[in-house]
């Protein structure tokens, strides 16, 4: 079987096409730029952009790995959560080219295809494992008991991780995403240097926050005036510091929690380094860690494609033919295919 996997849920457009038995032929992505100016995603531009660059980026896909478009099976798109009016250029692109082929599609849910991500790799985890899902717009902590068998353990209960570290860089005066700019920042920075609050750490439960540590970062900027270039890396150091301490805590209760001895990372967040040293020290508690590779850690089309793959091959059913999004859309909702 053959699958087309299209991801447009914020500013990246991916595509990617997955073979059941060859596996992943081939993807493409285009990020989109036209955000670094605003410091965030602007949706009215973030779907004109999808609109530009989707099909280009399916053909251009097809013509690299050699296959034509009437060889694919299956179109898998993100039918949410994410921004409606992205989603529905996905969608409506995903859905009309099933239709136009007379072949199977499948509206994905974007955080059940980054828990998935990892399965693309070559030691994949088997379920039942805890899911970390750490991303722009969501921070989740989920007991994976199967292919769409998701309790929710706790999440934050306002910004999300990703969005964090974006707003954190935004006040320091750095670009857009924030992540990936205050992790090289971090690295000639000192993590002692600002003393910043580990959110929820003395509180039971698995719930987290990241809006007061965000807060926090605000206060000690204006407590130092202006701020140096050596004050934005021990900034940039104490903050990621705060956050990881933060993550492993959380991760270490949900262990305890639902006793899972494998725990998969995934979303934008995941590809963070010195969360992932952090989290290495798991092992010694005989706890396997799984990341997807570092460019499925972010949003990309072979999640999307690996995803509805699962769900058609359990046998999942369109549901009628539509291509309704779901802006906002709870994981925990979703269904084991073949359920009903
Ligand atoms: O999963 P993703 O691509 O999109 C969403 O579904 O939200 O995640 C994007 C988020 C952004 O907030 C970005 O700043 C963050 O992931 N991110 C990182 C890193 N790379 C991306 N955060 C920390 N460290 C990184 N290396
Ligand atoms: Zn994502």
């Amino acid at each position: 079987m053959l699958v087309l996997g299209i991801e447009t849920s914020c500013d990246d457009s991916g595509v990617a096409l997955l073979d059941s038995h060859r596996g992943l032929l081939g993807h493409c992505l285009a990020s989109q730029t036209v955000h670094a100016e605003y410091g965030g995603v602007v949706p009215e531009l973030a779907a004109r952009d999808h609109y530009r660059h989707t099909w280009p980026l399916i053909d251009s896909l097809l013509k690299d790995v050699g296959a034509r478009l009437q060889d694919i099976d299956g179109v898998a798109w993100t039918r949410g959560p994410g921004l409606s009016g992205a989603l529905l250029v996905g969608a409506a692109l995903g859905r009309s080219l099933a239709w136009g082929l007379g072949c199977r599609s499948i509206g994905v849910h974007h955080m059940e295809a980054h828990l998935l991500a990892p399965l693309l790799e070559d030691d994949p985890p088997a379920m039942p494992f805890l899911a970390l899902l750490v991303s722009g717009g969501h921070t989740l902590l989920v007991d994976v008991r199967g292919l769409g068998d998701y309790v929710l353990l706790g999440q934050s209960i306002d910004d999300a991780v990703g969005e964090a570290f974006d707003k954190t860089a935004k006040l320091l005066g750095l670009g857009y995403p924030g992540g990936p700019i205050i992790e090289a920042r971090a690295r000639d920075g000192d993590p002692r240097r600002f003393a910043l609050p580990r959110p929820m750490l003395d509180r039971p439960g698995l719930d987290l926050s990241f809006s007061g540590l965000k807060t926090a970062v605000v206060v000690a900027v204006k407590a130092a005036g202006t701020i140096d270039d050596q004050q934005v890396n021990d900034m940039s150091a104490s903050f990621q510091a705060a956050v990881v301490d933060t993550l492993e805590a959380k991760v270490r209760r949900a262990i305890k929690v639902c006793g899972h001895r494998r725990l998969v990372v995934a979303g934008g967040v995941g590809a963070n380094r010195a969360l992932r040293e952090r989290l290495a020290g798991l092992a010694n508690d005989g706890v396997a860690v799984y990341y997807p590779r570092f460019e499925f850690c972010t949003d990309n089309g072979a999640m999307i494609a690996q995803a509805g793959m699962m769900r058609m091959l359990a046998g999942e059913e369109e549901h009628s033919g539509s291509f309704a999004v779901k802006p906002r859309w709870p994981l925990d909702s979703l269904e084991v295919p073949g359920a009903r």
